[in-house]
């Protein structure tokens, strides 16, 4: 065991004995639900449970290829409340940025398309998209990028954006169920290994490959989750810590351990 006990403190204790220059953390939509976008599998509050959309088979079928190729009108019904620019960073995405600026973060992994991690001050370099990003798209038969102002109009007005060269259907690049996904993600996948610490937040671990990576993380790395509920394997090693909870109100206890409360509160702040 390398953790004196299964604590926050002890955790605290660990990034604190200058062990830690390299943590990776991995998030989901739970870090986003409090600036106010969904997560998609919370029984009564997340997109799958409450997406109340005309001509959807499934609702998982929103972000299908196959489906989306028929019929993009669901999806754009949609991608107005999912199109950055318009949320406020949380105080867990802060904790990321605080996290870089002291040092100590390796790489977040992220599932997320909101980009609200660039927004609360990460660099890209930091960044893994494993599911992609909204920030650019292209046509899904010729792959012509398409502007991203005529992308914010359509997005806007809920209309299907059309390549300007071949007519055909223009879709954001985020990952569609039936797509490969992207080679940042696929490339660096295996990144994780070299870190001290993982932490895992807001994320319920149910979408592979994603899902597997903290499990495949060597044994003795010591594995923090901050999520309203135990995932996948967290809590099943000796040096799992487990903060079952809302992500910012365990980032806040996190820091305050750390004695960073403040500087954290002043960052979100900013
Ligand atoms: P999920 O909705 O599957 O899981 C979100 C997790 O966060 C759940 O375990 C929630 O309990 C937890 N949660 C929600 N709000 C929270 C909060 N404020 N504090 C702490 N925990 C909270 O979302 P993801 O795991 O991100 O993929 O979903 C993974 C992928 O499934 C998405 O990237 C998306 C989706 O299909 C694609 O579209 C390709």
């Amino acid at each position: 065991e390398i953790l004196e006990s299964r604590t926050l403190d002890a955790v605290a204790k660990y990034i604190k004995d200058g062990h830690i220059s390299d943590i990776v953390v991995f998030v989901g939509a739970g870090i986003s639900t409090s600036a106010g976008i969904p997560d998609f599998r919370t029984p009564g509050k997340g997109l799958y449970d409450t997406l109340r959309v005309k001509g959807l088979p499934r609702n998982e079928a929103i972000f299908d290829l196959a489906f989306f190729k028929e019929n993009p009108d669901p999806f754009y019904s949609l991608a107005k409340t999912l199109y950055p620019g318009s949320r406020r960073p949380t105080i867990t995405h802060s904790f990321l940025h605080l996290l870089h600026l002291k040092g100590c973060l390796l790489k977040v992994f992220s599932q997320n398309i909101d980009s609200l991690e660039q927004e609360a001050g990460l660099p890209r370099e930091k960044m893994i998209y494993a599911h992609g990003n909204f920030l650019t798209q292209r046509c899904i038969e010729c792959f012509t990028e398409y502007p991203d102002d005529e992308m914010r109009e359509k997005v806007e007005k809920e209309e299907v954006p059309r390549c300007n060269s071949c007519n055909a259907f223009v879709k954001p690049d985020i990952v569609f169920f039936g797509e490969k996904l992207p080679m940042e993600f696929l490339d660096n996948m295996y990144l994780g290994h070299r870190a001290q610490l993982a932490i895992v937040m807001g994320t319920s671990l149910q979408v592979q490959p994603f899902a597997s990576l903290p499990q495949e993380l060597p044994e003795g790395m010591p594995r923090l989750l901050i999520n309203m509920f135990q995932v996948g394997d967290l809590g099943t090693r000796a040096d799992d810590v487990l903060l079952l909870g809302t992500c910012d109100d365990g980032v806040r206890q996190l820091a305050s351990s750390l004695g960073w409360l403040e500087e954290l509160e002043e960052l979100w702040a900013k």
